[in-house]
C-alpha cells in the first residue's frame, strides 16, 4: 500500500488488535515494517491473533482491559521492558448495541459510555506519560464511528465517540508544541466482526442506505490509519476522517 518500511523501527500499540478491524490495521502496519503489540480482554483469541500476526513480523499480544487504569499502566509498564519505546497508538477498542434511548438501562449506558470514551482517555493519558511526552513525540489515531449527524439508535455511543472526536481537537492543541498529534477515523458501517452482534434484521438492505451502495472493508479503515499515523500525516492534526462511503451525508437503516 505505503513504502514498505514506512514504519521501520516504530513501535505502534493497537487496542482490539485481536480480531476485525483492530487486526487489519496490526497486519497493515507489521506489512510496513513495524513492531506491534495488540491488547484485549479475551486471552486466549489475542494470543492466537498475535502468534498468527507474528508471521508478518515482530507482534505481542499483551491482555488488557482498556477501562481499568491499573491494567492500562501496567500495559504501558511491559511494552516499556520489552520495546523500550511507543510511537503510535491506535484506540481502536470498543463495543456498543443498538437500542432506542428509552430502553437503555444505566448500566448499558455506563458501560458503553466506559468502554469507549473512559478507556481511551485512560489509554492516551498514560502512554502520553510514559512515552510520548518524554519522548516529545509520537502519533494517536483514534477509531470513533459515524457521530456526523448524532447517533440515533446508539445515542450512548454517539455521545462516547463525539467526546473523543473532541478529545482529539483538544488534545492536538495543547501537545502540538510536544511533538503529539493526535487524528481520529470515523468509520460508517464496515463489514467486520463487530457487526456480528446485531440483530440480521437491522442490517438487512444495509447497503441500500449507503450512497456508495456497500459497506466498507477492514482494509478501507486500516489503510486511512496508517496514513493519519505516518510523516505523510505530519501536518495533520486535531482531524477526524470519515471512512464511510458517504453515510454520515445521507442514509440510515435504523428505522425511526
Ligand atoms: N464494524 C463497524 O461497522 C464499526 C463502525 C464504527 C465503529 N466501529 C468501532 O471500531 C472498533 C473495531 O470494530 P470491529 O468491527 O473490529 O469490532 P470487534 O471485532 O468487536 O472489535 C472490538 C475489539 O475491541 C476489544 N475490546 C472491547 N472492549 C475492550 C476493553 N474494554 N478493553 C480492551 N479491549 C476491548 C475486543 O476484544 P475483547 O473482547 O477480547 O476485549 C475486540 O478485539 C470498535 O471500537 C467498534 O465499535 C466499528
Amino acid at each position: 500500500m505505503f513504502s514498505q518500511n514506512l514504519f521501520q523501527d516504530q513501535v505502534v500499540l493497537v487496542t482490539g488488535g485481536r480480531s476485525g478491524i483492530g487486526y487489519a490495521i496490526a497486519e497493515q502496519f507489521l506489512r510496513h515494517g513495524a513492531r506491534v503489540f495488540i491488547a484485549s480482554r479475551k486471552a486466549e483469541p489475542l494470543a492466537e491473533a498475535a502468534e498468527k500476526l507474528a508471521a508478518l513480523g515482530p507482534c505481542s499480544g499483551i491482555p488488557c482491559d482498556i477501562r481499568e487504569p491499573e491494567q492500562v499502566k501496567a500495559l504501558a509498564a511491559a511494552i516499556k521492558a520489552e520495546a523500550g519505546r511507543l510511537d503510535i497508538l491506535v484506540n481502536n477498542a470498543g463495543g456498543q448495541f443498538p437500542s432506542p434511548a428509552e430502553y437503555i438501562s444505566d448500566k448499558g449506558w455506563l458501560a458503553v459510555i466506559n468502554n469507549n470514551l473512559n478507556g481511551t482517555w485512560f489509554m492516551t493519558r498514560t502512554m502520553a506519560e510514559v512515552f510520548f511526552l518524554p519522548q516529545k513525540s509520537g502519533s494517536v489515531v483514534n477509531v470513533i464511528a459515524n457521530v456526523y449527524r448524532g447517533f440515533p439508535g446508539m445515542a450512548h455511543t454517539g455521545a462516547a465517540r463525539a467526546g473523543v472526536d473532541n478529545l482529539t481537537k483538544s488534545l492536538a492543541v495543547e501537545w502540538s508544541r510536544k511533538g503529539i498529534r493526535i487524528n481520529s477515523v470515523a468509520p460508517g458501517f464496515i463489514q467486520s466482526s463487530g457487526l456480528d452482534q446485531y440483530p440480521p434484521h437491522l442490517l438487512q438492505g444495509l447497503a441500500d442506505h449507503i450512497p456508495m451502495q456497500r459497506l466498507g472493508t477492514v482494509e478501507e479503515v486500516a489503510g486511512p490509519v496508517l496514513f493519519l499515523a505516518s510523516p505523510m500525516a505530519s501536518y495533520i492534526t486535531g482531524e477526524t476522517l470519515y471512512v464511510d462511503g458517504a453515510n454520515r451525508l445521507w442514509g440510515s437503516p435504523f428505522p425511526l
